[in-house]
């Protein structure tokens, strides 16, 4: 697999790869937003393919504190081969050359099983923290693509 940067030019792609791996799609991966994501954040976005077909992808992101992981998927014909800690790595390999001094994901909790992978590359569980979340705008955030 070789990894590269994310373009809009892969945006059909990973969308369909997303809901393949039942990612949820949700306001923010319109193409304004995933624009506004990868300009932001280009160095951190990124995609892994095979033979010209995206087969994996990651979002990365750092808000100038702390560094965020979003909706890293692997197509389910590649999982299991090592390609979504090949990604990871590519990714926090990343985030330390950036010296982000830690990196925070969320994982929804029907897919409490994916917390063994990420176990498996040295990430932690928190317990002690309260997960909050604050809509300004509930029209954007209901938009669908
Ligand atoms: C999570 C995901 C990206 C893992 O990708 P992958 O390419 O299959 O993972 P890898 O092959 O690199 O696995 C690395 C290690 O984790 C283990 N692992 C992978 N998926 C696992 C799972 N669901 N549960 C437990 N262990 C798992 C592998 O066995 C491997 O262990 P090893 O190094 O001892 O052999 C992939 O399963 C996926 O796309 N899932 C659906 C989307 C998703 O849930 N994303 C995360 C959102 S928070």
């Amino acid at each position: 697999m070789i990894i590269e940067k994310f373009s809009m030019k892969f945006y059909k792609e990973i969308i369909e790869l997303w809901r393949k791996t039942g990612i949820s799609v949700g306001s923010t991966d319109t193409k304004e937003e995933l624009k506004r994501m990868v300009e932001r954040n280009p160095h951190l976005f990124l995609i892994g393919k095979r033979d010209e077909k995206v087969i994996g992808v990651v979002m990365g992101g750092f808000d100038g504190r702390r560094g965020y992981v979003h909706h890293l998927a692997v197509d389910p014909n590649y999982q299991k081969k090592g390609y979504g800690k090949m990604i990871m790595d590519e990714l926090m390999k990343r985030f330390r050359k950036m010296r982000v001094h830690k990196v925070h994901l969320f994982i929804e909790k029907y897919n409490k099983e994916v917390v063994k992978f990420y176990q498996n590359l040295g990430w932690d569980i928190r317990d002690d923290l309260i997960m909050m979340s604050y809509v300004p705008d509930k029209t954007l955030y209901k938009m669908s693509i």
